[in-house]
């Protein structure tokens, strides 16, 4: 059985909470959330019609899924004590459930070995930020550099190599003192430096044409692969479907405050998003400028820009840099723990071996990532390049399978006691109960369904 070697603990319910937000906002919020707005938005040129439908499905999605799912991956966690397998394992007392913790570990190492691709963005743009290339950059000299940097293999796979190398030593090192300390440090400081950015994007002359694109509700590029788009970002930005909310759950003491726990991580995760986006689009409506590829680019390319204009922004852009890799590291940890705890719990290997083995697997594997920028951008399976096919099957996939099979296994297996301590057994129990046997599964598949028989 796990916790053979001493588990964690996070010192209350505020550590908790910034600690899973810090798990929770990460490139998520700052870059693919935006990515997706101006991809589904249709970009912001002419032809670009607005980004309302895929807000408003993502608001849903994270009300009838995230928050939900993300209460039961926390009683799961807390009920245990032990990572995702475990965790079933012990609640479903012999029924076969731990294959959904298996699917979470896997899903976690595909899932961390692109997405440090894009963590290692952050690391060139931090470095670019400090040697003070943004000083007067351009938007077109903004979309130069960030192709230019795209197209290099070496520097990609270097970057890709960094990062892994920088999340293995913190988590060969143990990680839960280190990450509630990190996220208390980190989480404040990037609210407040995106609520700065956010007054001033709106001072901009293009914030309320931004507002309008991100909010007004416009369905001209509406379809169920919206829907698909919302569900799956709901999932990969709130941590969900994979175990990371029971792993960190696990490392819970008090039991009072779960509820308030997760909609303070759902409400700062989704404000992170959302502010970002505001401040990107209002950069690209006031700068008149267009984003690389479908708005793959957007926080590369757009918070030069404005850097660039501000006084004293050659000093601000490198903290902003700063803090975003720290929020993407933050997420690498959380990923990387997920898998290393599971073979450290389950298979009793010593940590620095997990670290090692799975770390330079994930690597590895990283690798045809880091390259469908370049030499394997025209390699591409149903119109999806290595990095686009992973990101889609775990997050448009994984997570939600994970996610409806976490909900559906609290909802109606998991004996009614574990449930009650944490919840009580009053109305929001109830609803709560509701949503995980009914709401949230009967939505998750059918939106699954819907696209399959579409396709
Ligand atoms: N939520 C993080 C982000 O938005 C990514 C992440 C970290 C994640 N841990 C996870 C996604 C676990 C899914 C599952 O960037």
């Amino acid at each position: 059985m796990a916790t053979g070697h001493e588990r964690g603990s996070f010192g209350g319910a505020l550590g908790f909470i910034l600690a899973a937000a810090g798990s929770a906002v990460g490139l998520g919020n700052l870059w693919k959330f935006p990515y997706l707005c101006y991809r589904t938005g249709g970009g912001t040129g002419p032809e670009g019609t607005g980004a309302g439908a895929f807000v408003l499905s993502y608001i849903a999605a994270v009300l009838l899924l995230g928050i939900p799912v993300m209460l039961a991956e926390i009683i799961l966690g807390r009920r245990s004590r032990q990572g995702p397998v475990g965790a079933f394992k012990t609640l479903a007392q012999g029924k076969r459930w731990h294959w959904v913790g298996a699917l979470g570990v896997t899903t976690g190492f595909v899932l961390l070995s692109y997405y440090c691709v894009v963590a290692g963005w952050t690391g060139e743009y931090l470095v670019q930020a400090a040697s003070g290339t943004f000083g007067s950059i351009t938007p077109e000299g903004a979309n130069t550099l960030f192709s230019t940097f795209l197209a290099n293999p070496g520097k990609q796979v270097g970057w890709l190599v960094v990062v892994m190398g920088v999340t293995m030593l913190i988590v060969a090192g143990g990680v839960s003192a280190g990450i509630e300390r990190m996220s208390k440090i980190m989480m404040p400081a990037l609210l407040l430096m995106m609520l700065g950015l956010l007054v001033l994007a709106l001072t901009l002359p293009g914030g309320g044409q931004a507002l309008a694109y991100l909010f007004r509700p416009d369905f001209t590029n509406f379809g169920m692969s919206t829907v698909l788009d919302a569900m799956g970002q709901a999932f990969f930005s709130l941590s969900l479907g994979m175990g990371a909310i029971i792993t960190y759950g696990s490392y819970v003491e008090k039991r009072e405050l779960v509820i308030t726990s997760a909609f303070s991580i759902a409400i700062i995760d989704t404000l992170v998003a959302l502010m970002a986006s505001v401040v990107i689009f209002s950069i690209l409506f006031s700068f008149n400028t267009t984003m690389e590829g479908s708005g793959i680019s957007n926080i590369f390319t757009a918070i030069p820009i404005l850097f660039a204009k501000l006084p004293g922004g050659s000093f601000t852009v490198v903290v902003f840099y700063v803090l975003v890799v720290l929020a993407a590291i933050t997420s690498t940890i959380s990923l990387l723990e997920v898998v290393v705890s599971h073979f450290i719990d389950r298979l009793g290997w010593h940590r620095r071996k997990a670290v090692l083995l799975l770390g330079g697997a994930i690597t590895l594997l990283g690798i045809p990532s880091a390259l469908s920028f370049n030499v394997l951008a025209d390699y591409t399976l149903f119109g999806k390049t290595f990095f686009d096919l992973a990101d889609y099957l775990c997050a448009n996939w994984a997570l939600p399978l994970g996610g409806l099979f976490t909900a559906l296994f609290a909802g109606w297996f998991l004996a009614r006691h574990h449930k009650t301590e944490e919840l009580g057994s009053g109305p929001f129990f109830r609803y709560w109960q509701f949503t995980v046997r009914f709401v949230s599964p009967l939505l998750i598949v059918g939106i699954m369904v819907w696209i399959l028989l579409a396709a």
